[in-house]
């Protein structure tokens, strides 16, 4: 039976991953990890285990792995891009020597572990259409920085220690349930709360600008089945591609409008939310992912806003 710590289990992905892994391995073999200053809440904290495990504290993580006899660990903390930069030291502490205090728990412990890439580990002059899983990838953020050296070091664990690292790029993760804070790519969780709520959206990037983006369910499943997925598959392992849509702010504000006719929208970009967003792939190629462990998305930008809309329409009316 596997016994699993999700690190960041507040924030915007592991709030749901956390609730997910519960429904599959059994509430009491999913610990939800977090910092005192974001203490688990309501289901998440009623539905399991929770526990301190704070990145920049190696002790608490192996606390936590020992008491708990961790198998696999889901390690989700770390600052997003638009904040990483105003931040970069902590982006650093958080992303990298976090990390390292993960993996050398897991190496100890012979811990399994997931931790994210991200669009945001390609730079400008990656090739930006259908972005191949081998590429170059020379990003000029600290997100981005971190990001790269997230997937060489998990790398470096299992080509020297053994350890089962394996992640995946995640793209703009959109959601009814936990906001993102500080990235790039929250323009497009935030624009249908706006359509919810009735208000005039201000988006921060120029229309035309393309990104690669995911509904929550599809991120979840890509996540547990890539940790599922028979090892002997695998011929990549930090990080896989993944896609599902890519669209631009015009398109969504488009497909909105087909459910709210009367949504409004205005542009007021802002530089360094543009600029980020140019550095990063229109779209990715995942055939890998697709190949070496059956990675296949369920949701387009159509499916995704009849969901997100109905979603948020009973949360913000409750
Ligand atoms: N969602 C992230 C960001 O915008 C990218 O992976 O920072």
């Amino acid at each position: 039976m596997k016994n699993i710590l999700v690190i960041g289990a507040t924030g915007q992905i592991g709030s749901e991953l956390t609730l997910e892994l519960r429904k599959r391995y059994g509430n009491d073999h999913v610990i939800a990890g977090y910092i005192p200053s974001s203490m688990p809440q309501g289901e998440l904290k009623a539905s399991g285990p929770s526990a301190i495990a704070d990145v920049t504290d190696r002790q608490s993580i192996e606390v936590v792995a020992r008491q708990f006899k961790v198998d696999t660990i889901y390690n989700l903390a770390a600052l997003l891009s638009v904040v990483a930069e105003s931040r970069p030291a902590m982006a650093w502490k958080i992303g990298i020597d976090g990390l390292w205090n993960v993996l050398e728990v897991a190496r100890e412990y012979g811990c399994a572990v997931f931790t994210p890439s991200s669009i945001g580990s390609f730079g400008v002059s990656t090739p930006h259409v259908k972005t191949p899983q081998d590429t170059i990838q020379r990003p000029r953020t600290m997100y981005g920085v971190t990001k790269v050296t997230t997937e060489l070091l998990s790398d470096y664990y299992f080509t020297k220690y053994g350890v089962d690292t394996r992640a995946v790029r995640f793209p703009g993760i959109i959601s009814n349930v936990t906001p993102p804070g500080g990235g790039t790519t929250d323009y497009a969780v935030d624009i249908y709360y706006s359509a919810v709520k009735g208000e005039k959206f201000i988006c921060p990037l120029r229309p035309d600008t393309f990104m690669d983006m995911m509904y929550m369910p599809d991120a979840l499943h890509a996540a547990i089945s890539l940790m599922e997925a028979d090892p002997a598959r695998l011929i990549h392992r930090n990080a896989f591609n993944i896609a599902s849509m890519s669209f631009s702010p015009e398109i969504i504000y488009a497909e909105i409008r087909k459910h709210i006719p009367d949504f409004e929208m205005e542009y007021q970009v802002d530089p360094l939310k543009q600029a980020i967003a140019d550095s990063w792939p229109d779209s990715l190629d995942d055939t890998c992912a697709r190949e070496e462990w059956a990675w296949k998305p369920r949701y387009d930008l159509e499916t995704m806003t009849v969901d997100m809309l109905e979603k948020l329409k009973n949360k913000l009316t409750k």
